[in-house]
């Protein structure tokens, strides 16, 4: 059997993903809005208690139609696994189209259209599910989650809030000379202490022990996506460890406009 992601056809999510903001509200000079919005990941049914934050996705994401499936989805993975979370999650991104340019999520940190759409997704979610403990990934989504938490639904959840460093915090500071071995230190050890805080507090799919990160990331840290986050029919690999797409191009318009997409090659079965 290949467990699946029904889609949205159950509301309030039927309604949000028909009547979604186009380019009038999220700007194609600082947003990949020609790929398309991409929503969610994780269970719509009732059973989330923990919902997650992230930021903006990637060129996985655009290719899969689900969030957080690329390097961030699977460090992530494995955090919720170290709580004993392994299916009861939903994630939804600050913004739902993939940031263009260096200041494009800063400009639109506290854009009032977007951040209206947004609450419409983090109501929905906490009034048809029973969401214990919310985790912001990166400093966007813990603006985003505080500018919910002004409105009067925000005000009124009662469970925990964790805001940690974003996943590819590490990726993304080595880019800028930072020694990646000490971004994944601060990371992880800023993983731990949010770990701590949750574990116990939020209930488990799978009651274990915690087993805190180490100063580097060992492939025991990561989790698979689960088949049954993604639409029907995907192949198995679009789940591995390994990265399988990425934007390319010559100049900035043709990078934009190009997704390769390449089996890993320890996942070709005709080689
Ligand atoms: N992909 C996402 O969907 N969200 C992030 O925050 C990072 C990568």
């Amino acid at each position: 059997m290949h467990p699946f992601d029904p889609g949205y056809a159950q509301e309030p999510y039927a309604t949000l993903v028909s009547d979604y903001p186009g380019p009038e509200i999220y700007p194609a000079t600082d947003f990949r809005v020609e790929w398309g919005p991409i929503f969610h990941r994780g269970r719509l049914d009732g059973t989330a208690r923990v919902l997650v934050i992230g930021q903006d996705p990637a060129s996985h994401e655009a290719v899969t139609r689900r969030i957080l499936v690329g390097t961030a989805g699977r460090r992530f993975q494995g955090f919720l696994a170290k709580l004993g979370i392994d299916t009861s999650y939903v994630m939804v991104n600050t913004f739902v189209y993939s940031v263009f340019g260096q200041q494009g999520g800063n400009t639109h940190a506290k854009d009032e259209k977007i951040a209206a759409y947004r609450h419409r997704w983090l109501d929905g979610i906490v009034a048809h599910q029973p969401i214990e403990a919310v985790i912001a990934l990166g400093g966007l989504a813990d603006t985003a989650y505080r500018t919910w938490r002004e409105t009067p639904s925000g005000a009124a959840f009662t469970g925990a809030y964790q805001h940690v460093i974003h996943p590819t915090f590490p990726d993304s500071a080595a880019g800028s000379g930072t020694d990646p071995a000490v971004a994944m230190n601060k990371l992880l050890t800023n993983w731990n202490s949010a770990l701590e805080a949750l574990h116990g507090t939020v209930t488990p799919d799978t009651s274990r022990p915690l087993v805190r990160y180490g100063s580097t990331l060992t492939p025991a840290d990561l989790a698979t996506i689960p088949s049954a986050d993604l639409p029907p029919g995907l192949p198995a690999w679009m789940r591995s460890d390994e990265p399988w797409a990425s934007r390319q191009g010559a100049t900035p318009a043709e990078k934009r406009a190009t997704i390769i997409v390449q089996i890993p090659p320890d996942q070709r079965p005709f080689s």
